[in-house]
């Protein structure tokens, strides 16, 4: 574990300035941001005046709630660069994510830009107990995703040895681990899960890798997971947030010291929590939607942005930042079986309690006449029985926890090792067959 004492001298110092000397920052950076905005992306000044209100109106930080949203349909709407608030040229930058539906959302960034997003990479992997000099095998895809790029200019930022592997080819990804030896591994944690598989299969004890430390994020993921990893592959596992829209990885990032929520870098993003249903702002502590407003950001600010990621702001620890807690979920993910609320890290803490069965799993809805049927396929451990009466009785008691901690009733299904399709991006938990 990495000691606060000793990293302290290395941390900028608004990471452990006091809550006034940032929120003088945060208000003096939300009037830029805000002004930046409304002078050049015409369709937010469309939206102010609508309702009226001007950046001038902000006396303090609580006043950004008196602003208009910005979702992902104004990105869509203005595709690709009609939200973009410098002239084109001076954009150096293009990322864009697919979604699932139409056209995707591009975000650009200026070279001042790339310049923010790898200080504050580098602040989140410094997080981590990374240190110059050290190896950092980075698995997240390279290309249109923030992923791999954004994780690859913070860790040369903080002075790392950079192994730009990218998603996929998987058994070179276990090859170069034993041949590169990295302390580091930035990877989606679901991904993460199929590199230990495929270390176990080559026959290599992935507890003994040169390997210290896992920042995982880009998809939700349980502290049940969190154990796992670390158990099965001897490091830290730390959470990274973040979104194309915001930034990319590195919004938040989580201390190594302290594991309890990553810390937002407040000086460049300012949190909000609101009631997803009303938009009303709640007291921190509260859960509900995350909303985001860039701070310092060029080409592409965003203004109280809705990230429909579910969570709560929790305060400072490590740092003078606030910290968000694991994200349950998107609202978009929610499925609502019969009147209840269900999402797919919920149905993950409880596979990951039982330990006849492994980490690999995915949802099914579909329609009984009128009914929804949520059915669970998972993989049984290869250790455990294989008898059909024995994947019977994990199934049923898998059903039996379900019932009684989320409060639905679903199928399960015990499955063969290695039979469900294996991420190596972010992971897909729910399959729809519902028609729609
Ligand atoms: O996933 C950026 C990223 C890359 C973050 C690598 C961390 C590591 P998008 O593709 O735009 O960007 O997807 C953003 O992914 O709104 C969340 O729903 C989800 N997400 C990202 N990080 C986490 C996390 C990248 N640590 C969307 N925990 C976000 C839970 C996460 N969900």
């Amino acid at each position: 574990m990495v000691s606060k004492v000793a990293q302290a001298h290395e941390l900028e110092p608004i990471e452990t300035a006091s809550r006034d000397e940032l929120s003088a920052l945060q208000l003096q950076r939300l009037r830029w941001s805000l002004k930046h905005t409304y002078d050049n992306v015409a369709p937010f000044r469309a939206k102010c005046a609508a309702i009226g209100v001007h950046p001038e109106d902000v006396k303090s930080l609580e006043d950004l709630k008196l602003f208009p949203f910005t979702t992902k349909s104004d990105l869509r709407e203005h595709y690709p660069f009609g939200l973009f608030a410098t002239p084109r040229k001076d954009v150096v930058r293009i990322h864009a994510s697919s979604g699932t539906t139409g056209r995707p959302t591009v975000v650009g960034y200026t070279q001042n830009d790339i310049n923010t997003w790898a200080t504050v990479v580098a602040r989140s992997v410094y997080a981590a107990g990374g240190r110059k000099g050290d190896i950092v095998h980075i698995a997240y895809g390279y290309g249109l995703f923030t992923g791999g790029m954004g994780a690859h200019y913070g860790a040369e930022r903080l002075g790392c040895t950079v192994v730009p592997m990218s998603g996929g080819q998987t058994e070179k990804q276990v090859q170069l681990i034993r041949d590169f030896q990295p302390d580091i591994i930035m990877v989606t944690p679901s991904y993460m899960l199929n590199i230990l598989d495929e270390m176990e299969r080559q026959g290599l004890d992935a507890a003994k890798s040169s390997l210290k430390v896992g920042i995982f994020g880009a998809e939700p993921w349980t502290r049940q997971m969190r154990l796992e990893i670390e158990k099965r592959a001897g490091i830290d596992a730390v959470d990274i947030y973040g979104l194309s829209e915001v930034m990319g990885p590195g919004v938040a990032s989580e201390c190594i010291e302290s594991k309890d929520g990553p810390v937002i870098w407040e000086d460049h993003f300012y949190p909000e929590i609101i009631d997803p249903v009303t938009g009303e702002v709640l007291p921190d502590g509260e859960e509900g939607e995350l909303v985001l407003t860039s701070l310092s950001k060029e080409a592409f600010p965003v203004i109280r942005y809705r990230t429909r990621d579910l969570t709560r702001l929790l305060p400072p620890t490590s740092r003078s930042m606030r910290r968000i807690d694991k994200i349950v979920g998107r609202s978009d993910d929610m499925l609502i079986i019969r009147g209840v609320n269900v999402f797919p890290t919920q149905i993950e803490e409880l596979i990951l309690r039982l330990d006849s069965l492994t980490p690999h799993f995915y949802l099914e809805v579909d329609k009984d006449g009128h009914l929804d049927v949520l059915t669970v396929f998972v993989e049984r451990d290869p250790a455990s029985y294989a008898s059909d009466a024995a994947k019977m009785r994990m199934a049923k008691e898998l059903q039996q926890m379900i019932k009684s901690n989320v409060g639905v009733s679903t199928l399960v299904e015990v499955v063969e090792p290695m039979t469900i399709m294996r991420s190596v991006g972010k992971v897909r938990r729910v399959i729809d067959k519902r028609p729609h």
